[in-house]
């Protein structure tokens, strides 16, 4: 796709990735993506916000010669250096090697080892004012949106905000303004659900920093720009990133369990009654019976987790893997975790999930509970009092 005038004087340079269909290896995109780079033009200066993925890299070159002279730009804003966006810094330097590099402090480090080279680096803040002549750029450090680098650009006088990732979408559509193609909500719930949820509370802290800045376009940096009522997407942003954590004082319990013949079942059934207090709410999952966002929707309102597993071949089940693979997918609160579960002859897994919830920072109730086959009356006894423990624990 060819460049195009955004407003006046403020032009889009990117590339497109219409056949993309898995994002960072990662994220389905049905549609595409592009990658969204901005010159603005000042009296004096010149500035180029972002670069595109590396791949890109002639294209948005080529995008860039369409409308500017690229060895006379003078800064070279980087909202975040994640490679998607930085993939073409290299090259455009080559040309541009005069080019002042204003980036976040985290920005500064990641950069340097993405190219391997010095920088001629000015560090942004939020105080940082770039006069280009009768345009200004100030910028909103916004950390972990999604990378500790993110920072967001705001180009005042037009009242236009780069929030890089921020706000974004992976789809596709060579209209590429909200008001030209269908409604964006459901791309950017995706969006936000894969790239941004681990992260509501900067969601919120970066929202906060912006309520009073006022805003006619949000140019993102990936899918269409958000030229009509941009402020929706502000709002809808908020409403992702709220808690969703029941009102009042009950500390949410989480019990994710697998259980192949009954055995670690039974257990499961003593232990949530152990859980049962005035103070506490307890949910119970038998984690084949939900979906992956079911289990995600309830990581993130628990207090306390415990994770029921049986052993297979020596090893964790898949299902209790994948379960344990979200928690850096969600904004988790879990203070407390715990695990169990009966085994047959060599009970590795529960061994094995104490060291991923160790390793996810979770504090782990001790000792852990296993059982042989099937539970004995003691057993069971003992699994009751492992959930009043637990509960106790976690309410103390
Ligand atoms: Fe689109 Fe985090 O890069």
């Amino acid at each position: 796709m060819k460049s195009f005038e955004m407003i006046k004087d403020v032009y889009w340079v990117g590339a497109v990735h219409p056949d993309l269909r898995l994002f960072d290896d990662l994220f389905p995109t049905a549609s595409g993506t592009t990658y969204n780079s901005y010159l603005v033009k000042g009296d004096k200066k010149m500035a180029l916000i972002d670069t595109v993925k590396g791949i890109f890299s002639q294209d948005f070159l080529a995008n860039l010669r369409q409308v500017c002279d690229p060895a006379k730009i003078d800064y070279l804003i980087v909202n975040h250096t994640e490679p998607d966006h930085s993939g073409a810094i290299a090259d455009f330097l080559k040309i541009a090697p005069q080019a002042v590099v204003v980036i976040s402090k985290p920005g500064s480090i990641f950069l340097k080892e993405l190219l391997n080279r010095e920088l001629n680096i000015l560090e942004a803040t939020d105080e940082l004012t770039l006069d280009l002549g009768g345009r200004t750029l100030k910028f909103v450090i916004a950390p972990f949106l999604h990378w500790p680098d993110t920072m967001f650009t705001y180009l005042a006088e037009d009242q236009v905000l780069f929030p890089c990732d921020a706000f974004g979408s992976h789809y596709y559509n060579e209209k590429m303004f909200n008001d030209l193609v269908p409604d964006l909500r459901r791309e950017m719930a995706i969006y936000f659900d894969c790239l941004v949820r681990p992260f509501k509370k900067k969601v919120l802290a970066a929202l906060e920093k912006v309520k009073d800045v006022p805003l006619k376009i949000i140019a993102p940096s990936h899918g269409p720009i958000h030229r009509s009522n941009p402020l929706q997407y502000v709002q809808m942003y908020r409403e992702f990133a709220a808690s969703t954590k029941p009102a009042g004082d009950l500390k949410q319990i989480l019990v994710l369990y697998l259980t192949s013949h009954k055995k670690t079942e039974a257990l499961t059934t003593e232990i949530a009654q152990g859980l049962k207090t005035e103070k506490t709410q307890v949910k119970v999952m038998h984690v084949t019976e939900y979906t992956e966002d079911q289990l995600r929707d309830a990581l993130e309102i628990a207090d306390g987790l415990l994770i029921g597993t049986n052993t297979i071949n020596r090893d964790v089940p898949r299902p209790i893997w994948n379960a344990l693979s979200l928690f850096p997918t969600v904004s988790h609160e879990i203070k407390l975790s715990a695990v169990y579960g009966s085994y047959g002859w060599s009970g590795e897994a529960v061994k094995m999930v104490e060291d991923r919830l160790k390793s996810a920072r979770l504090k782990l109730f001790s000792p852990s509970l296993k059982a042989t086959f099937t539970p004995t009356a003691d057993d069971l006894l003992q699994a009751r009092e492992f959930g009043v423990k637990f509960a106790e624990e976690l309410c103390r």
